[in-house]
């Protein structure tokens, strides 16, 4: 019965949505986005990558575990592979397996121990209170990607549409107790190898001719199989132009722009403060996708209104340095 009530307020929801998205989009947001399109790839047609039917019995390995998957195992949404046990205590239900044909387990995209992957969040370290209270604006829509396409945060949305208030708790309390590690190398360069689009991040092409950067930001897995198996000691490169690094610190300590100084509200070496979450050391990208977000107003919600302000002094070039400038910190809980 709940369950029924749960798909009826998803539909709901989903229509309001579904409306919305086809509302004729106006002119700056329009622009602005066709300007950082490469913020969010889609999936290339012809990547080398495992397409169902997954292999379900070869058993593969990644460099710093002793324990085996298959990749048809890696794909399971709802018993995704815990190659690092010894690294987080007991998963809750959530976290581990959600429920089969209603919610995928958390643990599938943000990985067991909360590292995260680049095309959706680190929440190892995130408060509790604000992770629910994203959770809560996702389901209610207040916030959404910028890019309505974006298809890891559709089924972002889809989680949040269907998970549980208690199973979100749970969930968030486990992940605040995590530590975020380093994993998101951030690397000045003109020229980068050639891509393919991986599903929400990129990863290289080989044998093709390299390509320049210009101003983006193309973050990179370093390694697409163990990024296919779930690896959560997997790494990842973000190319971004040269220079960001010293132009967005100037920004985070609000010398070169009118946006406030980032470590008033999200504390000393950006390693968060209250509902203001760390930002040292996260994808690049993820951050780069949140503050157009808050640019375009597709996070909104009063609890964004701080941000909203900031980022109306920023351009998109100050985006890019900025996020390359926190991504480079290390993550400091
Ligand atoms: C299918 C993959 C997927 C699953 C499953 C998933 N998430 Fe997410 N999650 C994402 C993506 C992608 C984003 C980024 C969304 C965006 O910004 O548009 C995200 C963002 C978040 C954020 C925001 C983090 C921040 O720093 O603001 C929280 C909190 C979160 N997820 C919690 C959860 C919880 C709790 C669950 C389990 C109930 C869950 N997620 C399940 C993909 C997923
Ligand atoms: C006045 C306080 C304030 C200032 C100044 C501020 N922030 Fe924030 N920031 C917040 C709050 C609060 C949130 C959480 C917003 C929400 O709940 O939607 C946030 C969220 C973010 C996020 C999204 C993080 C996530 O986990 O999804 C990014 C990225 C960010 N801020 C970057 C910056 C940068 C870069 C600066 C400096 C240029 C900055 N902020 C300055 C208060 C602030």
């Amino acid at each position: 019965m709940r369950r029924a009530v749960i798909a009826a307020t998803a539909a709901l929801c989903l229509t309001t949505r579904a409306a919305s998205a086809q509302a004729p989009s106006v002119g700056p947001d329009t622009a602005l986005l066709s300007l950082v399109r490469w913020a969010f790839p889609g999936q290339s047609k012809d990547i080398p990558s495992a397409k169902p039917p997954f292999d379900s019995v070869t058993l593969l390995h990644v460099p710093h575990s002793a324990r085996t998957f298959s990749m048809a195992q890696a794909k399971n949404v709802n018993a995704p592979p815990d190659w690092y046990p010894r690294t987080h205590p007991t998963m809750p239900p959530s976290v581990a397996h959600g429920e089969k044909g209603r919610v995928w387990a958390c643990g599938y995209c943000h990985l067991p121990d909360g590292q995260g992957r680049a095309e959706n969040a680190v929440l190892a370290g995130l408060p509790a209170a604000y992770i629910e209270q994203q959770v809560a604006a996702i389901r209610t829509g207040s916030r959404h990607s910028a890019m309505a396409t974006y298809s890891p945060s559709i089924r972002m949305r889809d989680a949040a549409d269907s998970a549980t208030v208690r199973e979100v708790r749970d969930a968030a309390r486990y992940f605040s107790r995590m530590r975020a590690r380093p994993r998101f190398a951030v690397v000045e360069r003109r020229t980068i190898p050639a891509t393919y689009e991986a599903g929400g991040l990129y990863s290289e092409r080989a044998g093709a001719d390299s390509q320049p950067l210009g101003q983006r930001i193309i973050e990179l897995t370093d390694n697409l199989e163990r990024h296919e198996l779930r690896d959560a000691a997997g790494t990842f490169t973000a190319y971004v132009p040269p220079g960001s690094i010293v132009a967005g610190r100037r920004i985070a300590q609000g010398k070169s722009t009118d946006a406030a100084t980032c470590a008033t509200c999200h504390g000393p070496a950006l390693g968060g403060l209250a509902l203001a979450p760390p930002i040292a050391g996260r994808s690049p990208t993820y951050l780069f996708r949140q503050l157009i977000g808050f640019k375009t107003g597709a996070r909104g919600g009063a609890a964004s209104a701080p941000m909203q302000k900031v980022v109306a002094g920023l351009s998109v070039d100050d985006m890019i340095a900025v996020s390359a400038y926190a991504g480079s910190l290390r993550p400091s809980r």
